[in-house]
């Protein structure tokens, strides 16, 4: 199974919907490691009580590239193949990417090429948007763009406000991710 480091920032719900997919036996893909940029992040003892390696360091204080230097040994010495965002929320160096071409993807709560970047669930309502959604895409050295591998789409209803999208759309990035992560590793 091919082996995959997720990087988080915050609670993990798309990191833990990731590994507990991984529990199947026909999934192809393992998880190796979860790193966090914040030692805060609750994601962190989900990963751990599932047994996974944990790696959280700060990044404050420290400059980008050196950062992503650290995290970039890390995952390779966890012996990662790919690697995963969920909700990590900081912007990699374009060295870091290069050095994974292609086999880092992630999960944005907008229908892509549609509100890259943060607010996305309160800028598709201002906007009037029928329809709102999440994107899984390949990264590459611009925010939140890359080829769309996968997009999953709600309804937007009268009255909906940023959370009660967000809380519509979440189960769906927890559907797609692992569904979209499988078959890219099995290409
Ligand atoms: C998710 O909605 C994810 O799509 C989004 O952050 C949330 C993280 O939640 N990611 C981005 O906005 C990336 N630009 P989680 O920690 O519970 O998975």
């Amino acid at each position: 199974r091919v082996p995959v480091a997720i990087l988080i920032s915050g609670r993990g719900s798309n990191m833990a919907a990731l590994i507990a997919a991984a529990e199947a036996d026909d999934c192809p893909y393992r998880v190796v490691l979860v790193a966090a940029n914040d030692p805060a992040a609750g994601g962190l003892a989900i990963a751990e009580a599932a047994g996974i390696a944990t790696f959280a360091l700060s990044h404050k204080g420290m400059p980008r590239a050196a950062f992503d230097a650290l995290l970039d040994a890390e995952i390779r010495r966890a012996g990662a193949e790919w690697i995963a965002l969920a909700g990590y929320m900081r912007v990699l160096s374009a060295e870091f990417i290069l050095g994974w071409a292609g086999r880092i993807v992630n999960i944005h709560p907008s229908l892509l090429p549609l509100y890259k970047g943060l607010d996305t669930h309160a800028r598709a309502i201002a906007a009037g948007d029928a329809e709102g959604g999440c994107s899984v895409h390949i990264v590459t050295a611009e925010l939140d763009d890359g080829p769309v591998v996968a997009q999953a789409r709600v309804p937007i209803l009268p009255g909906d406000d940023a959370d009660t999208l967000a809380a519509r759309v979440l189960p769906e990035e927890h559907r797609l991710y692992p569904a979209t992560l499988a078959e890219l590793v099995r290409r």
